[in-house]
């Protein structure tokens, strides 16, 4: 308490205070962060709230839906078939397969946490476009992924090829088959697999 400072008049419940000021050092940040604000008003892209914020955000989202493929749909089962046969994309998928897939499908694809996707049966469907679907979209609930946001669309291309080749690779201590045989066995269990329209 220094002998400058002064008691101000009133008390409550008996308690009386001096008029101490903030220091200045304190007063001088404040007003520094009020020069601040003139840079959100203008509302310059990447900086503040508003239309500026909004459009770099939606700039930046178009880009990544650019590049990351939403929806397996865009392609057909010949489309899809084809990344298999292309020696590229395959390299390249195994690639995306080794960093990605292995820790639940295993390096030889005969599965542990994930399914067995060497053998011939399938929970989601073996057509190509059902395993692009899967890939893309994910089983969430059953600790699939949705790849279709974390990899790119020729990433995704080149590992959807990639799982096709390991089919029929036939690798020691397979996971149990699981789900429905694709292609169905005969006419006699023609739904087997469901078809995936409008996907
Ligand atoms: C965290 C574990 C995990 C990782 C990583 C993972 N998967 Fe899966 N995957 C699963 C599980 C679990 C299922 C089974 C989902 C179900 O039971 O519905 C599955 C199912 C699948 C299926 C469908 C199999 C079927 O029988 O229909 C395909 C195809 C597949 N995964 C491919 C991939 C590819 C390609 C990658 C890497 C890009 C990958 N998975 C990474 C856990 C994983």
């Amino acid at each position: 308490m220094a002998d400058n400072d002064k008691l101000l008049d009133h008390a409550y419940d008996g308690i009386q205070e001096f008029d101490n000021p903030l220091p200045t050092w304190w007063k001088w940040i404040f007003y520094a962060t009020i020069l601040v604000v003139p840079i959100y008003y203008w509302d310059p892209m990447g900086i503040g709230v508003g239309p500026g914020k909004e459009k770099a955000y939606k700039q930046q989202m178009a880009a990544f839906n650019a590049a990351h493929p939403k929806t397996a749909g865009a392609y057909t089962d010949d489309q899809i078939a084809a990344f298999a046969g292309d020696p590229a994309k395959v390299e390249a998928g195994k690639a995306v397969y080794t960093r990605h897939c292995v820790a639940c499908h295993r390096p030889d694809g005969g599965g542990q946490i994930g399914p067995n996707l060497t053998d011939d049966f399938w929970i989601h469907g073996g057509r190509p476009t059902e395993i692009m679907k899967t890939v893309v979209e994910g089983v969430l609930a059953k600790g699939m992924p949705p790849w279709g946001k974390m990899l790119k669309s020729d990433e995704v291309e080149g590992v959807v090829g990639y799982v096709q080749t390991l089919h029929g690779t036939n690798p020691a201590n397979p996971k149990a088959p699981e789900g429905a045989k694709y292609p169905a066995d005969s006419a006699a269990a023609p739904a087997a697999t469901p078809q995936t329209k409008g996907m």
